[in-house]
């Protein structure tokens, strides 16, 4: 399928990713790896939940971990322009069929869930609880020194029909992978925030969450959370990288946190805000598309991700594979 053309007039104005909710199944073991190890503020710790902020943010928190017997991703949130903004998406989901249901969530003005068509759990909110600016505490930086949450990237069972919903939503796409065999979309990355995405789609088993991504100040600050992970019993939770990207042009590694939850960390990606700016093919085979430097990535970062909350993922319709580490 072509890609749609950008939707520059969507129903409503979403201003960016926001946060992410985890379920883990050991709050202090979780607590040593996002705060002790990444760095991550607590902005609120109850004996459920862990709120958590990075460097840069004013919102109070960018990711919620919450106590539960398994692990899982729950819901996606994302900050909308306005109050009118969040009713007219509410508008924009019903008229879609799609559920909407009003939920607490404590720090956040008025939040409705709803879900993507292949059942993605989404909340939307205009304003969250502000927080006293802490990015020129220096003294307050440790581990990776993580600067703000960056995008969210999921597996999908059809790009095509994701990048189309997300199209309708202003999602613009900045790059996206094809498989030369069908033409069908087998990756795409799309943005809101004028970087190069927001949230991103993976062929697979989906709907599954593929990672959360948190940006950092430099490529350097991932070498300093490579020799603590290694040398902090973490050896075992590092998955993919250090390495630039093709698609992005960033430089990344992933981890996992204890749960499995796969986190990325990265940087330098580029910006993206002019409307007419031309998305970047790559082809399925290409050995720089997922790593310049040419590396493939392993198996597990194809076929591993955390379940959706209340989501039955199901086999992808597309079968094409790109090229896998043995
Ligand atoms: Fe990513």
């Amino acid at each position: 399928m072509p890609l749609p053309k950008p939707n520059l007039y969507p129903a409503f104005n979403i201003v960016r990713l926001s946060h992410v909710e985890l379920a883990v199944t050991d709050l202090a073991r979780s607590r040593a790896f996002y705060v002790d190890t990444l760095g991550l503020q607590v902005t609120d710790e109850t004996t459920g939940a862990i709120y958590l902020r990075a460097m840069e943010e004013r919102g109070h928190h960018c990711i919620m971990l919450r106590k539960a017997t398994t692990p899982e991703a729950r819901d996606l949130g994302f900050k909308v322009f306005s109050d009118e903004d969040l009713d007219k998406a509410v508008y924009f989901f019903k008229g879609k069929g799609l559920p909407v249901e009003w939920v607490e969530r404590p720090y956040q003005s008025r939040t409705f869930r709803t879900r993507d068509p292949h059942g993605i759990p989404l909340e939307f909110y205009a304003q969250m609880e502000r927080l006293p600016p802490i990015h020129q505490k220096y003294a307050l930086y440790k581990g990776v020194k993580p600067l703000r949450i960056d995008h969210f990237n999921c597996f999908t069972p059809n790009v095509d029909e994701s990048v189309a919903f997300y199209n309708e939503l202003g999602f613009r796409v900045t790059e996206y992978t094809e498989d030369a065999a069908t033409g069908k979309l087998w990756a795409a990355w799309t943005h809101r925030k004028g970087g190069v995405h927001d949230i991103a789609f993976t062929n697979g088993i989906g709907p599954r969450l593929h990672h959360v991504a948190f940006w950092v100040p430099t490529p350097l600050n991932i070498i300093d959370l490579l020799d603590l992970m290694a040398t902090t019993g973490y050896l075992p939770n590092i998955e993919r990288g250090p390495g630039r990207h093709g698609i992005s042009n960033a430089f990344f590694l992933y981890v996992r946190d204890p749960d499995n939850h796969r986190i990325e960390i990265y940087c330098s990606d580029y910006q993206t805000v002019d409307p007419d700016l031309e998305p970047i093919k790559w082809d399925l085979k290409d050995p720089q598309r997922q790593t310049l430097w040419g590396a493939p990535a392993p198996k597990s970062w194809f076929e591993e991700g955390s379940t959706f909350a209340g989501a039955a993922a199901r086999q992808p319709d597309l079968t094409a594979s790109p090229i896998i580490a043995p």
